[in-house]
């Protein structure tokens, strides 16, 4: 791992400015994060908020973030958050990252694994756990959503699968299903809307709703007339 490899993996087609970060668990798992940016730009997601996230959506807690010497958006709240030792560094170490991506099993039952995944959720201030799974031609990525002290820093189920996903290397997805079990129905938020618009605009969005129903739909139905400017890509 070094960093232009996983600064490739930015997604950053409106600032061309690409940054990543690497977390360190407890544990001493690594866990990659990058910029995620969305063509409404507060919606982006940031290197430190990716990383932190997905260590926490692994059942792990953040304990040393590796960054380059350049600054990275939300820095101070996640390295306050978990009181992080920052290693400014130009050589990350040399161990391999957690292997997020699953391997596609044809007989999988999609709703079950979704319902187990729900107890992975880092809820404190909510108590309402979400899941989510999104697809791709190689395999899967699990999500869960993660709340920390502040309400804005946190991130949903979906954004943390897709978070995982660029982080990974991956930009073409098959489809995504989502699944909560306290709602009355399993539906993505807006914000969630707007990144899936992003990365998946015309693919299967598959809702597990509480009563074990299940309903199909393609995304780009869930944000009709959904925002668009050619001349926001740089
Ligand atoms: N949440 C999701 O994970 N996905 C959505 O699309 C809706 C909202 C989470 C975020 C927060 O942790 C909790 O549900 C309440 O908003």
């Amino acid at each position: 791992m070094n960093w232009k490899s996983i600064l490739d993996k930015a997604y950053t087609p409106y600032s061309k400015s690409p940054k990543a970060c690497v977390v360190e668990s407890e544990k001493g798992n690594l866990y990659v994060g990058v910029r995620v940016e969305n063509i409404s730009y507060p919606i982006t997601i940031s290197a430190i908020q990716a990383a932190c996230s997905i260590c926490l959506s692994e059942g792990e807690i953040p304990s040393k973030v590796y960054v380059q010497n350049q600054p990275l958006s939300q820095f101070h709240f996640w390295v306050h958050e978990f009181n992080l030792e920052v290693i400014e560094t130009e050589g990350l170490p040399n161990k391999p990252t957690a292997n997020l991506l699953h391997t596609l099993n044809p007989d999988m039952n999609v709703s079950q694994h979704l319902k187990d995944l729900l107890g992975q959720a880092v809820v404190p201030n909510s108590d309402f756990p979400v899941s989510c799974l999104l697809f791709t031609e190689n395999g899967y990525f699990e999500g869960v959503n993660v709340e920390v002290s502040d309400w804005s820093q946190g991130l949903c189920a979906e954004r943390v699968a897709i978070s995982k996903a660029i982080a990974a290397g991956f930009r073409s997805f098959t489809g995504i299903e989502v699944h909560t079990k306290k709602g009355e129905v399993s539906s993505p938020c807006g914000a969630c809307r707007q990144v899936i618009a992003e990365h998946l605009p015309y693919n299967n969005i598959t809702l597990h709703h509480s009563d074990d129903t299940v309903s199909e739909h393609i995304t780009i139905d869930l944000l009709p007339l959904n925002f668009k400017s050619s001349i926001l890509q740089k």
